[in-house]
């Protein structure tokens, strides 16, 4: 027989999280499989040490074994691995140097030309090429993104999701041979973490989580609160404040305030644009 894993307190991992004491009827200790997520963090510095093929290959089984809306698996995974086309993609990306140092990347894409092909092999017409279908497939491609990203992490590897990707979509989409129908969510960085990395502080769960109603009457305040708690443990540096040509350098520059800022300019205006010259209907 073995023995249970041990369980890990909760305090301080909540503390990390959320910046604020645990509510007191939680449990004191957690299960390591829940540490681990608690404690989960994007890793951007990586070893350039390799990842085994075959975990690489059950880390792709894990991915598939996400849920997907009505079993339809509207998703692709592409293993971007000719060191020429890992080259390209990271000469968009200058600024986020773990897209050229990461042994694997890969690119997570919401797959509608399955189920047209389906449709075709089966003498069928396809009456759900719409909005409902491409949220189906984005979705399915993100749990799928999500679920390979905790199998990785839970085997000790670190993570970095790329949506900066689509800001190059049409080159993206050229040099990665993307069909018809076939659309990128993001790319993804894998490798062995170099670094600590740090938890980043979430909103607290009274901004998230609603009962029975949708509330958030007290938004303002508990957006005030959340901003003091996590500028006091990790200001956003001056450096990393978002559009500074239109709003200049903030002394105090919140988390809101950075995402009111990264909202108030449009990004990928060119996105729909992409999805209609590939066939991806949004009526
Ligand atoms: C869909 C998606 C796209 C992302 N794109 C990028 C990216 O292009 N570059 C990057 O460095 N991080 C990217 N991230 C990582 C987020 O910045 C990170 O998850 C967030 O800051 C919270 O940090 P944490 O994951 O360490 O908790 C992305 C995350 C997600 C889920």
């Amino acid at each position: 027989m073995t023995d249970a894993p041990a369980a890990i307190a909760l305090a301080p991992l909540w503390d990390a999280r959320f910046g604020e004491a645990a509510p007191a009827d939680l449990p004191e200790t957690v299960p390591p499989a829940l540490a681990r997520i608690l404690s989960r963090r994007t890793m951007r510095r990586l070893k350039p040490d390799p990842v085994p093929d075959g975990l690489l290959s059950v880390l792709l089984a894990c991915a598939q074994s996400a849920p997907a809306k009505s079993d339809l698996q509207q998703y692709s995974i592409l293993v971007v691995r000719d060191p020429a086309k890992r080259r390209e993609i990271a000469s968009w990306l200058p600024a986020q140097p773990w897209v050229a140092e990461a042994p694997v990347f890969l690119v997570f894409l919401g797959d509608m030309r399955r189920g047209r092909q389906l449709g075709e092999l089966r003498g069928k017409p396809n009456a759900n090429d719409n909005v409902d279908s491409f949220m189906n497939a984005a979705v399915d491609a993100a749990l799928a993104m999500e679920t390979f990203l905790l199998a990785a992490e839970a085997a000790g590897l670190g993570c970095c999701c790329i949506s900066m990707v689509r800001n190059h979509i049409d080159a993206l989409a050229e040099l990665l041979g993307l069909p018809d129908g076939v659309f990128p969510i993001a790319g993804f960085c894998l490798g062995w973490p170099a670094a600590e990395g740090r938890v980043s502080m979430r909103l607290p769960p009274a901004a998230v989580v609603h009962v029975d109603r949708y509330d958030d009457t007290r938004l303002p305040e508990v957006i005030e609160a959340y901003d003091r708690r996590r500028h006091a443990r990790a200001p956003v540096a001056p450096g990393s404040q978002r559009q500074t040509e239109r709003y200049g350098v903030a002394e105090y520059c919140p988390w809101s305030e950075n995402v009111a800022r990264q909202l108030s300019v449009p990004e990928r205006a060119g996105f729909r644009d992409f999805l209609a010259r590939h066939a991806i209907r949004l009526g």
